[in-house]
């Protein structure tokens, strides 16, 4: 426990994990909000439920991006980087999806991203949120197809209980979300905004929120 806090610490510690941590990270590409096309893009579709699978395939861009998917894995690990490699070091999820005993995500993610002073890794800040955790099981992305992710978000039973008005509130508007276009030094922004993002989910159930095949 305590090695694990030294991490943040002890620029020592920092090149333990440069060790342990041999993929190497891409660097930053800045992507506008032309890389998220807005719901007016899509106004020439006159059928509304082709209109609204193609809606929920451009928000897909957002939502299949390395910085949501990485927190929404399929197995017991996070994963990291653009690649989804598993995590490095090793971490549960544990039962709330915040760590195992004695290697808790906070031990190493603290309340908000933390750029490292020299570059001793492969990258050059750790994540940051107050409520940084893992995705429940249930929501699950990893592995799954587009059409498969966009059934899910709709079940009440695997999205958190959430009717469509919920769900769009909680993608429009949550702040832990919203980490996916503020990432940290060394790492790609998810696509566009997260205001755009939930003017395609806005529209997508305006159009009656078909999901694509
Ligand atoms: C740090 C980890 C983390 C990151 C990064 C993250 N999520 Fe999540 N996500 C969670 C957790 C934890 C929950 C469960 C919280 C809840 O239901 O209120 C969740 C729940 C959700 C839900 C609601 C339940 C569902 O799956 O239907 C949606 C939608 C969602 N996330 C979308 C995203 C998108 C889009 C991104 C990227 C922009 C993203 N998440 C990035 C951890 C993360
Ligand atoms: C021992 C320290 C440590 C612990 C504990 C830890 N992490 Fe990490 N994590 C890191 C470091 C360092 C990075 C940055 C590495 C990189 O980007 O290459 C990172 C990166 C990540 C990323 C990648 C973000 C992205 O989009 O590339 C996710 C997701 C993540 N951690 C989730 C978690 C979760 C969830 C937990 C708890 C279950 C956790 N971590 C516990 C050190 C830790």
């Amino acid at each position: 426990m305590l090695g694990t806090v030294l991490i943040l610490t002890s620029g020592v510690a920092l090149s333990g994990v440069a060790l342990l941590s041999n993929v190497t990270c891409t660097s930053a590409v800045a992507q506008g909000s032309d890389d998220l096309r807005a719901p007016s893009a899509f106004a020439s579709i006159a059928d509304s439920e082709a209109r609204s699978r193609a809606l929920f395939s451009e928000a897909a861009k957002v939502i299949m991006n390395p910085r949501c998917m990485n927190c929404h894995p399929a197995s017991d690990s996070p994963l990291q980087g653009n690649d989804k490699h598993r995590h490095i070091p090793p971490v549960v999820r544990g039962e709330a999806g915040a760590g195992g005993p004695g290697n808790q995500c906070a031990a190493c993610h603290t309340q908000a991203n933390y750029t490292l002073l020299e570059r001793a890794t492969t990258s050059e800040s750790i994540p940051g949120h107050p409520r940084w955790g893992l995705a429940p099981i249930e929501m699950a992305w990893e592995g799954k197809s587009v059409g498969e992710i966009c059934a899910q978000l709709k079940d009440p039973k695997r999205n958190g209980g959430r009717d469509l008005a919920l769900l769009h509130e909680h993608i429009a508007h949550d702040d832990l979300l919203a980490w996916g276009w503020n990432p940290g030094s060394g790492r790609a922004p998810a696509p566009g905004s997260q205001a755009r993002l939930g003017e395609l989910i806005q529209a997508w159930i305006d159009t009656g929120a078909h999901c694509p095949q």
